[in-house]
């Protein structure tokens, strides 16, 4: 199939009408949101929602993400508390997902079939555009299962050129890491995934909540309440492990003898050879870490090199949600 890319500048005249048509028309498109770029297919088609599993190579049972353009919109495909309206507004638009009691209008593919959907209002004038001109948009990240969230379009095309209708190419993504996600189908917000928005935020907004063991985990888990959080992740290709700061004599040491690299925020790089680093961001603006993570883990499947350390961070704030992914994607070393 030819994949049209279309380029849009967000800061520039964002014109939709292609990739609206598409979506309308039962195509699929890639989209950028300001988390990690989407897969989009209509949400009330089932046909081309089945085929977003298809050519990602997507477990069935793995819900997708309905995204839309207003409160009023989400208001008609799930049933929103209304002890909880109040904050969903001050949340939205933005990098978080709720999710929610479903209404019979979303077909059942959207949701795995369970009796929840979760649903995000994205603030990115690409994606909120998209929404308004054609309507819901079911939608996982761009990339093949198993594979880096998509941060930029070259990403996309490298996982899915020939497969879809429409690539929009806006360039890299603020966040670059999905968006939180919040259970609210029941009375305690349950986090079912850390994000931009972090625990201790979500603390202060909801005062009560619940944080399953499974999101600081880093094995695979039987039976965990987001059905995607039993897959590996985020994994390049080549072996990649994490050590700590702790270890960083023994790392310096592995670097003698085997052809590898270390992944490290900029401030540790003079502990390094210079030709055997890769910079994942600063410490001082802990985003920064964020935003470079998935890119830097395609970025390093294209390097010469035959194995990769990455740093570990602490767990707090904005790195709690890095490392939730970090785990998935690279082994502890010993
Ligand atoms: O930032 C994001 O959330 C991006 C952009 C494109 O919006 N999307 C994204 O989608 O990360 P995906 O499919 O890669 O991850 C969605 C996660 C999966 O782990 C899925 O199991 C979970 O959300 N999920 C979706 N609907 C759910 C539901 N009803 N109940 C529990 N978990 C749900
Ligand atoms: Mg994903």
């Amino acid at each position: 199939m030819e994949t049209l890319i279309l380029k849009i500048d967000p800061l520039g005249k964002i014109d939709v009408e292609i990739p609206a048509k598409v979506l309308k028309s039962g195509g699929l498109v890639a989209f950028p949101t300001e988390t990690v770029y989407g897969l989009g297919a209509n949400a009330f088609n089932s046909d081309a929602v089945q085929r977003i599993f298809k050519v990602k190579g997507r477990a069935q049972d793995n819900p997708l993400i309905v995204h839309v353009s207003s409160l009023e919109e989400m208001k008609m495909i799930a049933k929103v508390p209304e002890n909880f309206e109040n904050v969903i507004q001050k949340l939205t638009p933005g990098p978080i997902t709720f999710v929610l009691k479903k209404r019979k209008e979303i077909p059942e593919i959207v949701t795995a079939g369970l009796e929840t959907v979760g649903i995000r209002i994205p603030a990115h004038p690409v994606a909120q555009m998209l929404c308004k001109a054609s309507g819901p948009i079911a939608a996982p990240s761009a990339n093949l299962s198993g594979r880096p969230s998509p941060t930029d379009a070259s990403a996309v095309i490298d996982d899915l050129y020939g497969k879809i209708e429409c690539i929009i190419d806006s360039g890299r993504t603020p966040f670059g890491l999905e968006s939180t996600i919040i259970d609210l189908s029941s009375d305690i917000p349950v986090v079912l995934r850390p994000g931009p928005i972090t625990v201790e935020e979500l603390k202060n907004i909801f005062g009560r909540i619940e944080i399953p063991d499974f999101i600081k985990a880093s094995k695979e888990v039987e039976n965990p309440k987001a059905p995607g959080m039993k897959y590996r992740h985020y994994a390049p290709e080549k072996p990649l492990y994490m050590f700590y700061e702790k270890d960083r004599e023994k790392i310096l040491k592995i670097l003698e003898k085997e052809n590898a690299v270390v992944i490290i925020p900029k401030e540790h790089s003079r502990f390094y050879p210079k030709n055997r680093i890769m910079i994942l961001g600063e410490f001082e603006k802990p985003y920064s870490i964020a935003q470079n993570l998935f890119k830097i883990l395609r970025d390093f499947d294209k390097t010469k090199f035959d194995v990769g350390f990455i740093e570990g961070f602490q767990e707090s704030g904005i790195l709690f949600s890095v490392m939730n992914r970090l785990k998935k994607a690279a082994k502890l070393w010993r």
